[in-house]
């Protein structure tokens, strides 16, 4: 993970770094530190385990006019080495000339640091990044060229990664990458690198991408060398700047979760009529396919699985969802289309899943927030999520903007390849347009309804989590989004499993979330942990805990159609989640120990 910056620039180096490492800061924030070269060919160098806003304060107090334009800039999400100001970005080598930021492992780290440690290198933190500046030392002082450098030093280090090296005796930086990302570009502003293109969106109209290979000079134009014969493409950018500002809400979390309503009206407006036509999957160009396979992690896999569901069920089409850091097991049959589930498009164990050999050759449809990651440039088609920027942790509004937008994609593929009828297709997507109030009425029920409820809940230490049919995978983003931000154990079950194990967890008082979508089994479920003293939280209709489900309720519709489940169903458990983190005096937006991109696999 990490997020890397580096700016060759005419105006402030300082509040550059700072601007990118804010904007990238969702890729980790265990720490953060910048090295700026000083007009005496030194280097500035401040770090800290403080989050950027810190940094900008501590940096208001500089002397400005003793920085050149040159630094390099990192926000850490820690992988190797504790979270400390030592082992935070930017590592030096022994001389103090050369500086590097670094994102991703070095997995021959251990053998690399031996063999420096023998050549007589003193390293002064415990991360494996260090090696790479101890590596370059050893090069440079050997008299070879700073590009040549690094090219030699990636391909020492095994495992993928991307690192910007700053020298601050001649102050050149370079940067160079494996599997993970990293983007340049120039302006008149001078020319950057940054993991991604929010770190310099805004100053330039274009941009290029670093391939494996690449080793790229900060310089206007910028200077490519390498193994690749050619520079990567240039690619044009639109800088649409996201509203980043809370609008009077505490916490970005509370200002997404009361986005989804309205959002959920957007999506649908934009995609019900090009998917009932079939214009949706027409104007992807992809070819007809007789399976799917939807591939994803924490959230996004969540998604998925309501997107699975929608495939076997309305179209009976084998459909299973892959957990992207075990895909490396799955057998694709013919015709699989595969559809890559990410919300930031640059989560490093989906883009690895499809670089195994067993995807080789599929066709892969990427459902993303990010037109402009790494995932995007990947697929062979991409719709977007459209949700704007999230930028609490917690993934929670681009959750049913994938949801919606995968299930419009699956009816107007199913309805496209005759799977569904024009009638039924009409039927189905008539429900899915009830979603926005179903949502929004459930958004004014558990807003009134949990936040008594979580208060109640501080003491206990772990939530159990229940549904049946599309119910389990609501539950299952409960459990997830409780986790992450009260950092109690949550665990989800389908309802009928309870009583095959995990019945034996309950007991007087122990918090059980049931999404209650109706019938006689799950209500039979519910009696099974009530008789036991279970602090029952049931998410239904009329006469349950929080009464949040609309037509969702399993009462059979008119049609029998319910496309996506009970997807209003999350809102109370997003705001269970958030309630029960702000009693315990969680960090809502920046949960520990996590990152909004998560680039490491
Ligand atoms: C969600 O709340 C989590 N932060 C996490 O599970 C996330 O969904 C997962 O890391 C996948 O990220 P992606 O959607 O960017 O690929």
């Amino acid at each position: 993970m990490c997020g890397i910056v580096a700016c060759r620039t005419d105006g402030s180096p300082t509040g550059y770094l700072c601007d990118a490492l804010q904007a990238l800061e969702y890729r980790g924030y265990d720490s953060v530190g910048i090295a700026v070269q000083t007009r005496d060919g030194g280097a500035l160098r401040l770090r800290g385990t403080h989050r950027v806003a810190e940094l900008v304060e501590r940096i208001a107090d500089l002397p400005q006019s003793d920085l050149t334009g040159v630094g390099i800039g990192h926000t850490r999400w820690a992988t190797h080495g504790g979270v400390s100001e030592r082992n935070a970005h930017p590592h030096s080598d022994c001389s103090g000339s050369i500086h590097v930021v670094h994102n991703g492992i070095i997995e021959n780290c251990e053998e690399l640091r031996s063999e420096l440690l023998a050549r007589g290198h003193e390293f002064s933190s415990d991360v494996d990044s260090e090696v790479i500046a101890h590596l370059m030392e050893e090069e440079v002082g050997a008299g070879v060229d700073l590009a040549d450098a690094l090219s030699h030093t990636i391909d020492r280090c095994e495992g993928s990664g991307a690192m910007v090296i700053m020298d601050s005796d001649s102050g050149r930086v370079v940067g160079a990458c494996r599997r993970a990302p990293l983007v340049g570009a120039t302006s008149s502003n001078g020319s950057f690198l940054a993991s991604d293109i929010s770190g310099f969106g805004s100053l330039v109209a274009s941009f290029q991408v670093l391939r494996d290979g690449d080793v790229v000079e900060l310089a206007v134009p910028l200077r490519w060398t390498g193994r690749n014969p050619d520079q990567p493409p240039v690619v044009p950018h639109e800088w649409t700047s996201s509203d980043m500002g809370l609008h009077g809400y505490p916490d970005h979390m509370a200002k997404e979760i009361d986005e989804q309503p309205e959002l959920a009206g957007r999506i649908l407006d934009r995609l019900v009529g090009a998917a009932g036509s079939g214009a949706l999957w027409r104007g992807l160009e992809l070819p007809a396919f007789e399976r799917v396979a939807i591939v994803g992690c924490g959230t996004s896999l969540n998604a998925g699985g309501i997107v699975a569901a929608a495939f076997r069920r309305f179209g009976l089409m084998p459909a299973e969802t892959v957990i992207a850091s075990e895909a490396a097991d799955t057998v694709l049959g013919p015709r699989t289309l595969v559809i890559a589930m990410s919300q930031s498009g640059e989560t490093a164990d989906v883009l690895h899943a499809l670089d195994g050999d067993n995807f080789a050759g599929s066709t892969v449809l990427a459902i993303t927030n990010n037109p402009n990651s790494s995932l995007a440039r990947r697929a062979n088609a991409i719709v977007e999520c459209s949700a704007g920027q999230e930028i609490g942790v917690a993934a929670t509004k681009t959750f049913v903007a994938q949801v919606l937008t995968g299930v419009a994609v699956a009816i107007s593929a199913l309805s496209e390849q005759g799977r569904v009828d024009r009638a039924n297709t009409r039927s189905i997507l008539g429900d899915l347009l009830r979603m926005p109030d179903l949502l929004a009425q459930s958004l004014t029920v558990a807003k009134d309804v949990v936040p008594p409820l979580a208060s109640q809940l501080a003491a206990s230490q772990g939530v159990i989590f229940l549904g049946r049919s599309a119910g389990v995978v609501y539950a299952a983003e409960g459990a997830l989004k409780l986790k992450e931000l009260t950092y109690r154990w949550a665990q989800h079950y389908p309802a009928g499993e309870l009583k095959h194990g995990p019945l034996a967890l309950v007991e007087e008082g122990t918090p059980v979330v049931v999404v209650d979508s109706g019938g006689a089994r799950i209500a039979g479920n519910i009696a099974e942990v009530a008789a036991r003293g279970a602090r029952l939280i049931t998410i239904g209709g009329p006469g349950s805990t929080i009464p949040a489900l609309g037509r969702s309720l399993m009462a059979p519709l008119d049609n029998g159609f319910q496309p996506c489940g009970p997807l209003e169903s999350v809102i109370p458990m997003q705001v269970l989640a958030r309630e029960l983190a702000l009693v315990l005096g969680r960090d809502v937006d920046k949960p520990r120990n996590l990152a909004k991109s998560v680039t490491v696999e």
